[in-house]
C-alpha cells in the first residue's frame, strides 16, 4: 500500500467525501476525531463563510481535515435568451407546485471561484486541500506547496488522472460512475467519462504512480476490500453519510436515500448545469421532457438555488437535488461516529 496515511497524517485510510449542502463541521470533526479524514466542502462559498466553517470545524477537532474546492472554469459567455427561456419554464413549474420563484437578473450573478479562497486556506493553515472539477492553476499549486499543503485531485478517467499527476497533486480520488453527486470530470463535456470503479481503478493504478482514493459505491466490508484489491491506497465514501445524524440533509432527502435501490439514480444536468448523479424525481423528469437547453454551470445552479432551498426547508422531495450514489440505499441511520467506526472496523 502506498503511503497515504503518512501523507495525510491520519490513522485509517478512509476519507469522508466532501458533500456541499450535506456535510457539516460536526460531521467533518467526528470523522477526523476517529482517525480518518473529514473533508469540509466550500466550493462556491464566500471567503467569509469559508473561514466561519473552518473555524467551526477547528473548534470541534484538533485532528487534520481537508478543505474541498471546485476548480471549474468560469461559465462561457452568458446566453440571456437561454436564461430567459429557462426562467419561464421554472416560473411555470413552480406555480404548479406553489413554490415561490423570483426571476433573476443574469447581470447581477455573483460567483466565487477557488482563487477567492486560497488566502483563507493559507491563513487558517489548512493541511490538505482536495479539488474537484479540474486542476488548480500552477501559481496556486506552488503557493499551497510552499506552505506544505497536500493536494488531492479528482479523476473520472485515466486521461484526467495523468493530467492531475503531471500538475503535481500528491494523491488522486478516482471517482467511478456509481458515485453520488457531481462528476468531477473536467475534460470537454462531449467526452464525459462514464467508467465504473471496477474498470477505472486498476487502469489508473497501472498508469499513475500516486496514492489513489477509490470513490463510488463503497459501503461495506466487501466493497472496501474490493477497492484495495483493485489497487487503491484508501477509500472516499460519501452517500452513506447523507443519513448521518450530523448531516444537513432534510428528512425527505434522508427518506429518499433510505428507500432508494440500485436503479433509483440517474445522471442529470437539471439542477446545476453540470452532470451529477441523484435519485430521480419529478423535477429531473420534467426538465428532461421539456427538451430545453440547460444553461451551463454555474448559471443553472444559480437559477435553481432559491427553489432548492425552499424544497429543502419544506421537505418537497421532488424539487430537492437528491444527490446520491448507486449504493446509497444500503445506508443505515446512525451518528457519523458510528458510521466511520463501522467502516474503520472493516479495514
Ligand atoms: C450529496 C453529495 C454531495 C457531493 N458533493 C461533493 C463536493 O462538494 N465535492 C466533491 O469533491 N465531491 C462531492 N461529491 C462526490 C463525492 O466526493 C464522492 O465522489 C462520492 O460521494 C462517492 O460515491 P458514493 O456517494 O457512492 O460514496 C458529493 C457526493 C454526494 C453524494
Amino acid at each position: 500500500m502506498k503511503h497515504l496515511s503518512n501523507l495525510l497524517n491520519i490513522t485509517h485510510p478512509i476519507v469522508q467525501a466532501p458533500m456541499l449542502g450535506i456535510t457539516t463541521p460536526a460531521m467533518v470533526a467526528a470523522v477526523s476525531n476517529a482517525g480518518a479524514l473529514g473533508s469540509l466542502p466550500v466550493g462556491g462559498l464566500s471567503p467569509e463563510r469559508t473561514r466561519e466553517l473552518i473555524r467551526a470545524t477547528k473548534s470541534l477537532t484538533n485532528r487534520p481535515f481537508a478543505v474541498n474546492l471546485f476548480a471549474h472554469e468560469p461559465a462561457p459567455e452568458i446566453n440571456k435568451a437561454e436564461i430567459e427561456l429557462m426562467q419561464d419554464f421554472l416560473a411555470g413549474i413552480c406555480a404548479e407546485y406553489s413554490i415561490p420563484y423570483q426571476r433573476q437578473d443574469a447581470d447581477a450573478f455573483k460567483f466565487y471561484y477557488y482563487e477567492d479562497l486560497i488566502d483563507v486556506l493559507l491563513e487558517e493553515n489548512i493541511p490538505i486541500v482536495s479539488v474537484t472539477f479540474g486542476q488548480l492553476k500552477p501559481d496556486v499549486i506552488s503557493a499551497l506547496k510552499q506552505n506544505n499543503v497536500k493536494l488531492i485531485g479528482t479523476a473520472t478517467g485515466v486521461a484526467e488522472a495523468k493530467i492531475l499527476a503531471q500538475s503535481g497533486v500528491d494523491a488522486i480520488t478516482v471517482q467511478g460512475i456509481e458515485a453520488g453527486g457531481h462528476r468531477g470530470s473536467f475534460l470537454p463535456e462531449s467526452d464525459l467519462p462514464q467508467v465504473g470503479l471496477f474498470s477505472l481503478l486498476p487502469q489508473v493504478a497501472g498508469e499513475v504512480d500516486l496514492p489513489l482514493l477509490a470513490a463510488g459505491g463503497i459501503y461495506d466490508a466487501r466493497t472496501v476490500k474490493a477497492a484495495f484489491a483493485l489497487g487503491t491506497a484508501g477509500v472516499q465514501v460519501g452517500s452513506i453519510f447523507i443519513i448521518a445524524d450530523e448531516s444537513a440533509a432534510s428528512e425527505a432527502y434522508k427518506q429518499a436515500v433510505l428507500n432508494s435501490t440500485d436503479t433509483s439514480t440517474a445522471l442529470t444536468r437539471a439542477f446545476s448545469g453540470k452532470w451529477a448523479r441523484g435519485i430521480q424525481n419529478e423535477f429531473m423528469q420534467r426538465m428532461q421532457a421539456s427538451g430545453l437547453p440547460i444553461p451551463y454551470y454555474t448559471i443553472q445552479n444559480q437559477l435553481m438555488s432559491s427553489i432548492r432551498a425552499h424544497a429543502q426547508k419544506h421537505n418537497i422531495k421532488d424539487f430537492i437535488a437528491l444527490w446520491a450514489g448507486q449504493s446509497a440505499g444500503k445506508s443505515v441511520r446512525a451518528s457519523t461516529h458510528q458510521i466511520i467506526t463501522a467502516l474503520i472496523n472493516m479495514l
